[in-house]
């Protein structure tokens, strides 16, 4: 059974299909999406060896004209000379405005082919093929695109819709286990800020039928980006619960250190400890919380060897930085989650601590 859900944007609406085995008719779907023939596959290393072939030789009976494009993977191809290295190829392809961008692989890939789709040509059409968890739960939607500088995390971007998302359940066998793990940071986060019922059932995980959760997932963030395309009233805001922190965590690290949903996990730890604080979180919901992290083997503790200040440095580079203070999302509730600007940087230092000092 393939789930569909509509992100409902105007004129920028698109499907997200979500089953097993939908890669075996990317063909007709991207037929039906009136797409040119040239196009560029942008994927990662690991990821090319097991499906780009396949999805080139498949394409290509399906009419299309597809050159495969492959960067090395992990968090560091997210970057500006890369997405530049990889415009250069498809020019050098003879790639020009009447041609688009399939992004296949993780949110490493889709956030940089999505961002040189953005700028190609000043914007071509592109399609997701999400190849993580991470990236089937969240970012394959919403048409966040960018990459990373040394100063922080997504610095440089663009909205940029995607014209289809992709999601084949059957790609998430190959990934490896801690790589499936840390996808459920983000699946824990959308529980967290929406649905307690997820939340709930994330106690016992089927890896044999994982679509109707994906669905769940790409529901509640689907609803939330067209609520809130640009992230301009507050309500996408509520997407970022835990990532102010992980996202610092993350460039304080090094890119590549922790996987994304890693840093995120103590991330979401952390934003649990103000919440308890600020927000009214009763201690046994974040306990709870700490144990669906722990289930999936999530870090709860910040290794030694990364400094507090790095963090909160970096912190200081974030969009959610503004003129000094924070826009940070609490919740009061598994459920639940609202955005203030209330939260001060030395309460923010004390959470950062916090993940420390249990070492
Ligand atoms: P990733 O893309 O680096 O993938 C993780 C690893 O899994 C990589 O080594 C990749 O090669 C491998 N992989 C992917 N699919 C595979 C498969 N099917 N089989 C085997 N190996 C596979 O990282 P990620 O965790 O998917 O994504 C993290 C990135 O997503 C971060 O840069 C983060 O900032 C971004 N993100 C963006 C949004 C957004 O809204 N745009 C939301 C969440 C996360
Ligand atoms: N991943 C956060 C957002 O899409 O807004």
């Amino acid at each position: 059974m393939t789930h569909t859900v509509e992100v409902r944007l105007g004129a920028r609406s698109y499907r997200v299909l979500i089953g097993s085995g939908l890669l075996g008719s990317l063909g007709d779907l991207l037929k039906n999406e009136s797409l040119p023939s040239p196009c560029a596959i942008i994927t990662d290393s690991n990821v090319a060896l097991l499906y780009a072939g396949k999805l080139q030789h498949q394409l290509a009976s399906s009419g299309f004209k597809p050159v495969v494009i492959t960067v090395p993977a992990g968090e560091k191809s997210k970057s500006l000379p890369q997405a530049g290295d990889v415009c250069d190829q498809m020019i050098a392809a003879g790639l020009d405005r009447r041609s688009f961008v399939i992004a296949l692989g993780g949110g490493v890939v889709g956030d940089l082919a999505g961002f040189v789709a953005a700028i190609y040509y000043r914007g071509v059409p592109y399609v997701q093929i999400p190849t993580s968890i991470v990236a089937q739960v969240d970012s394959a939607v919403g048409g966040k695109t960018g990459v990373n500088t040394r100063g922080g995390k997504n610095l440089l971007g663009s909205f940029h819709q995607p014209r289809l998302v992709v999601a084949d359940v059957e790609t998430l066998r190959t990934l490896p286990e801690r790589e499936f793990n840390e996808g459920f940071a983000e699946v824990i986060k959308h529980a967290i800020i929406r649905d307690r019922n997820l939340f709930d059932s994330l106690v016992s995980v089927d890896r044999e039928n994982l679509a109707p959760l994906i669905a769940r997932n790409v529901e509640i963030k689907a609803a939330i980006v067209a609520a809130d395309e640009y992230e301009a009233s507050g309500e996408r805001a509520l997407l970022n619960f835990g990532h102010t922190i992980g996202h610092a965590i993350e460039t304080a690290a090094g890119y590549g250190r922790f996987l994304h949903g890693e840093a995120i996990s103590l991330g979401i730890i952390a934003a649990c400890s103000l919440s308890m604080r600020i927000a009214g979180l009763a201690k046994n919901e974040n306990d709870l919380v700490i144990q669906r992290l722990e289930q999936f083997k999530l870090p709860t503790l910040l290794p030694a060897g990364i400094s507090i200040e790095a963090i909160l440095s970096a912190l200081k580079a974030d969009k959610k930085f503004l003129e000094g203070r924070i826009r940070f999302v609490l919740t009061p509730g598994i459920g639940s989650a609202f955005l203030t600007e209330d939260v001060t940087l030395n309460e923010i230092r004390a959470a950062v601590e916090e993940l420390r000092a249990c070492e």
